[in-house]
């Protein structure tokens, strides 16, 4: 099967120009200007006029199915890489879990298992390790040759993922002779603990509470400590999920002195606030860790992902329904199972507030959607790029097209949207990976299973520092 896509406006990381893509088979055989006058033939013409082509978008950090806070996230591989193919989405990185006293390989094989056959679009996966000993050491060698070469530990959840400095070191240590990456959730969670538990003392049960507890300075202390850490062991690290000003500059205080400090932020601190939490136990739809914060945040992490303190922006898509599953946690704060889901919004999202809205430059919008978690997680140039040779996965969007986010018409298997009645400008029309297109014109069109696992490599870290 041969497609061709003309006269599109070519937007990579490097730079826009109209032309021509020719795709055969799965991967990119041919770009430039006039293909077609020149003869060249395909078995579908896409005619691309007035519509971005960009490589297909990566989400590095997704929870389908995940076991958390005493139930499961509702997405499967399935719905969830489908929802993602309508946003643009052609690639997720899902954290596999280890579970204590199991093995990393038991986790790895458990997560490989929900997603082949299921997952409509490719996906990978990080590994979250929950016990740090001389067997799991040894796996996670393992792990990085066989294409799984990042690691996340926590300091937040004691009792569930939490890690203590000495484990989270050891694990460094082994990750800096074996090439890989450590991810951390940093935040101080036996400090956020002692107060949340202060905090319903008091009186305040409602969700709000878990905001008013997860202090930002409980997200710098720890980010500083773990890149310390990192420092120390000589080994790379990134920050997922960071939401504050005080992170933030721990971060860039890091990169400054050189350290191999990365970090990504997620749309719901760009677009979302403290004050979400309001509103009595509607708040609860907007639960996740580290909390959303005042609004005061947002311009700083935009001028984090301007200067390229923060290399990307992840979802963490980890959904959960208000009803039976939030609903957990009422009269409880505590107990409101922690994420959001926003797999599908998060390159509108940021085409809409970071394109239209002047902060960023459509260049800027592809990197952070796309080539910066490619080469930061070893994928780069298969995925992540409009190069001959790279998977074909592409989309032609449309950067005029207004629609509202609802819950009404998304596709993620979840009862809300952090989102609802936002209208945002652009959106993806015709959706291809590898060379099938999955979505077109906001019907699915791709297979359960098509979806292939993406070995990948330990990241040539240096050159994006
Ligand atoms: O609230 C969150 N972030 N839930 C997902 C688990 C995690 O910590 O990433
Ligand atoms: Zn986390
Ligand atoms: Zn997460």
């Amino acid at each position: 099967m041969r497609t061709l896509i003309s006269n599109g406006t070519i937007v990579t990381a490097e730079g826009r120009s109209v032309a021509d893509v020719l795709i055969d088979g799965e991967a990119i055989a041919t770009i430039g200007a006039g293909l077609a006058e020149a003869g060249v033939t395909a078995d579908e013409t896409i005619d691309a006029t007035g519509k971005f082509v960009i490589p297909g978008a990566i989400d590095a950090h997704t929870h389908m199915e995940l076991p958390f806070g005493g139930t499961f996230a509702k997405d499967t591989f399935e719905s969830g890489t489908r929802a993602a193919a309508f946003g643009g989405t052609t690639t997720i990185l899902d954290f596999a879990v280890q579970s204590r006293g199991a093995s990393l390989r038991e986790g790895l094989d458990t997560w490989m298992a929900k997603a082949e056959g299921n997952a409509v679009a490719d996906f990978g996966f990080h590994m979250i390790m929950s016990d740090v000993n001389d067997d799991t050491l040894r796996e996670m060698d393992t792990l990085v040759s066989e294409g799984v070469p990042d690691f996340k530990l926590f300091t937040a959840y004691p009792g569930v993922f939490l890690s203590d400095d000495g484990a989270i070191f050891r694990a460094m240590q082994q990750t800096a002779k074996n090439g890989g990456l450590i991810m951390m959730h940093a935040e101080n969670g036996l400090a956020i603990d002692i107060v949340a538990n202060q905090t319903f003392e008091a009186g305040t049960t409602e969700p709000m509470g878990h905001g008013l507890a997860r202090k930002a300075v409980f997200e710098g202390e720890a980010t500083n400590r773990v890149i310390r850490l990192a420092e120390a062991a000589g080994v790379p690290v990134y920050i997922v999920h960071l939401s504050s000003k005080e992170a933030l500059a721990e971060v860039r205080a890091a990169r400054d002195r050189g350290s191999m400090a990365f970090a990504e932020t997620c749309p719901q601190y760009l677009f979302l606030s403290l004050d979400d939490l309001g509103n009595g136990f509607e708040g609860a739809k907007f639960v996740c860790s580290p909390p959303l914060r005042p609004k005061d945040h947002w311009d700083e992490l935009w001028t984090g992902l301007v200067k390229d303190d923060l290399q990307l922006v992840a979802t963490d898509h980890c959904p959960f329904d208000f009803h039976g599953q939030k609903e957990l946690g009422r009269g409880d704060f505590r107990k409101v199972p922690n994420g959001l889901p926003g797999v599908e919004d998060r390159v509108d999202l940021l085409h809409d507030g970071g394109v239209v809205g002047g902060r960023i430059t459509p260049e800027r919008w592809v990197e952070i959607i796309s080539t910066a978690p490619a080469k930061l997680f070893g994928m780069y140039p298969r995925k992540g790029s409009l190069t001959v040779g790279a998977d074909a996965d592409i989309v032609i969007y449309d950067p005029n097209r207004r629609h509202t986010i609802s819950a009404a018409t998304h596709h993620m298997d979840v009862d809300y949207s952090c989102y609802e009645g936002r209208s945002v400008q652009g959106g993806s029309d015709i959706v291809l990976s590898r060379g099938t297109v999955i979505v077109r014109n906001g019907e699915f069109t791709g297979r359960k299973g098509h979806g292939r696992f993406i070995k990948r490599a330990p990241a040539d870290y240096v050159r994006l520092s």
